[in-house]
C-alpha cells in the first residue's frame, strides 16, 4: 500500500506538471512545446534595435541606476558611479522572459481581487519579514515593441519560511484555515508610462519540489476600482520569475529563511524553471545588492515580452474581497492537493 505521504508527494507533482501516470510527456511539457513551435512566437530580444533606437533602452538604464543609488542612499550608503555593464545596451533583452502561451502554469495559490499597492510586505497584522526586494518589472509588447504602458501587473510569492497567504492547502505551512484571511505578497501594479510596475516584496523563501519563486500574471484592459482593486479585461500572460543560486545561497543564510526546515530545491531540479528557461527565454531577475549586507535587500528588474492580445485562462483558488479572502466555487485548485482531477487520476 502506497503510504500517504508519498501519495501526496504524487499529487504535488502531477499539478506541478512534473509527472503524470501512464504518460511520459505531461500537459504543461505540451503547452511549453506548442508555445515554442508558435510561428508567431517571438522573443523580446527582436525588439533590441527598435528600443535601442527609440532611445527607451537608453533611458530605461539610466533609471535604473538612478534607482539603485536612490535605494543605496536610503538605505545609509553613498551612491556608486554606473560601471560600463551597468549601462550596457547589449545586456538588454538576454534576460527577457517572453511568451505567448503560459510559459508555466500558474499553480494553485492564484488568489484573485488583490490590492493594487506598490509595497506588497504588509498582512492583516503587520509586514512579513524577509529580505526585500525591489523589483521593476518592465513589460513589453513583442508585436509592437514597444512598452506596455496600460497594463496591470499581478506579484504573488510565499513568506521567507515557505508559505503562501490566502490560501489552505496541504502542504501550505500548517494549513491553517486562518492563512485565507491573509493577503501578504500579494498585489497588483499599473505599468506607469514608460511600461515598468514597480513592487515591494521580499525574496520568496523555498517549500518542498520547488524553487525559490515569484508568479506574474499581467492583466490588459482592466478597470480600476474606487476600493483600489481591478475588474474585468484580458490575461496575456502568465509566468514565473526566479534568482540566481548565489543570491538565494546567501539569503537562504539568514534569519528568518534559515529557520525554514522544508527540503531545498536548487534551481537545476526545478523543472518548471526548466521550462521557462527555453526558447531563449531568461525568467531570472537581475538583482543586485543594495549595501553591503544582504539583509540590506535588492534592487531587482526584468523585462517580461507579451503580446497583449494573446489570452490566457488561469484560475484562481480563493478570491480577496473587503471581508478577507472566499473560495471560489468550482476552482480547479479547490481543495489542493487533493483536487477533482487529482482523485479521478487516482481513482480515490
Ligand atoms: C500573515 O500576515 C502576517 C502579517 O500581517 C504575517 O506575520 C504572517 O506570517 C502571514 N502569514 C503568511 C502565510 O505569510
Ligand atoms: C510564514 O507564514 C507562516 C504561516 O502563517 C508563519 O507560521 C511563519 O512564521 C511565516 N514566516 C515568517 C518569516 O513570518
Ligand atoms: C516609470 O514611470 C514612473 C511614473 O512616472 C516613475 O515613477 C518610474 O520611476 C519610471 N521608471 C522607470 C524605470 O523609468
Ligand atoms: C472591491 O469592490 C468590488 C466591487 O464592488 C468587490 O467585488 C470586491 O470584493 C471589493 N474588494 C475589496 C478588497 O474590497
Amino acid at each position: 500500500m502506497v503510504a500517504l505521504s508519498q501519495l501526496f508527494s504524487l499529487s504535488l507533482l502531477i499539478v506541478n506538471g512534473l509527472a503524470h501516470p501512464g504518460e511520459s510527456i505531461k500537459p504543461d511539457v505540451l503547452r511549453r512545446r506548442h508555445h515554442l513551435n508558435h510561428p508567431e512566437r517571438r522573443s523580446l530580444a527582436h525588439c533590441k534595435r527598435d528600443l535601442k533606437e527609440s532611445g527607451w533602452m537608453s533611458h530605461q538604464l539610466a533609471k535604473r541606476h538612478a534607482r539603485y543609488n536612490e535605494l543605496r542612499e536610503g538605505a545609509g550608503y553613498a551612491p556608486i558611479a554606473a560601471r560600463d555593464s551597468d549601462l550596457s545596451e547589449d545586456l538588454f533583452a538576454r534576460q527577457a522572459s517572453c511568451t505567448l502561451d503560459p510559459e508555466v502554469t500558474e499553480g494553485p495559490y492564484w488568489v484573485s481581487g488583490e490590492l493594487i499597492r506598490h509595497d506588497v510586505r504588509p498582512g492583516v497584522k503587520g509586514d512579513e519579514q524577509g529580505v526585500a526586494v525591489h523589483l521593476d518589472i518592465n513589460v513589453i509588447d513583442v508585436s509592437t515593441c514597444q512598452p506596455v504602458t496600460n497594463a496591470y501587473v499581478e506579484l504573488w510569492g510565499c513568506n521567507s519560511t515557505g508559505v503562501y497567504t490566502g490560501v489552505v492547502a496541504k502542504g501550505n505551512g500548517d494549513g491553517s484555515a486562518s492563512e485565507i484571511d491573509n493577503n501578504s505578497l500579494r498585489g497588483i501594479q499599473p505599468t506607469a508610462e514608460n511600461g515598468t510596475a514597480s513592487f515591494i516584496t521580499v525574496v520568496p523563501g523555498h517549500y518542498v519540489g520547488r524553487t525559490n519563486h515569484l508568479h506574474t500574471i499581467v492583466h490588459h484592459g482592466a478597470t480600476e476600482l474606487p476600493n483600489n482593486t481591478i475588474t474585468g479585461g484580458t490575461i496575456s500572460h502568465v509566468g514565473q520569475f526566479y534568482f540566481e543560486d548565489g543570491i538565494l545561497g546567501a539569503v537562504e543564510q539568514v534569519n528568518p529563511y534559515a529557520t525554514n526546515t522544508q527540503e531545498r530545491t536548487p534551481n537545476s531540479a526545478d523543472f518548471l524553471l526548466m521550462m521557462g528557461s527555453q526558447g531563449g527565454d531568461n525568467p531570472f531577475v537581475t538583482v543586485r545588492q543594495i549595501g553591503s549586507n544582504v539583509a540590506d535587500g535588492y534592487y531587482g528588474t526584468i523585462d517580461v515580452g507579451v503580446n497583449p492580445q494573446a489570452v490566457q485562462t488561469p484560475q484562481a483558488v480563493n478570491r480577496w474581497t473587503a471581508n478577507g479572502g472566499i473560495p471560489i466555487p468550482g476552482s480547479m485548485w479547490e481543495g489542493y492537493p487533493w483536487t477533482k482531477k487529482i482523485r479521478s487520476l487516482l481513482g480515490l
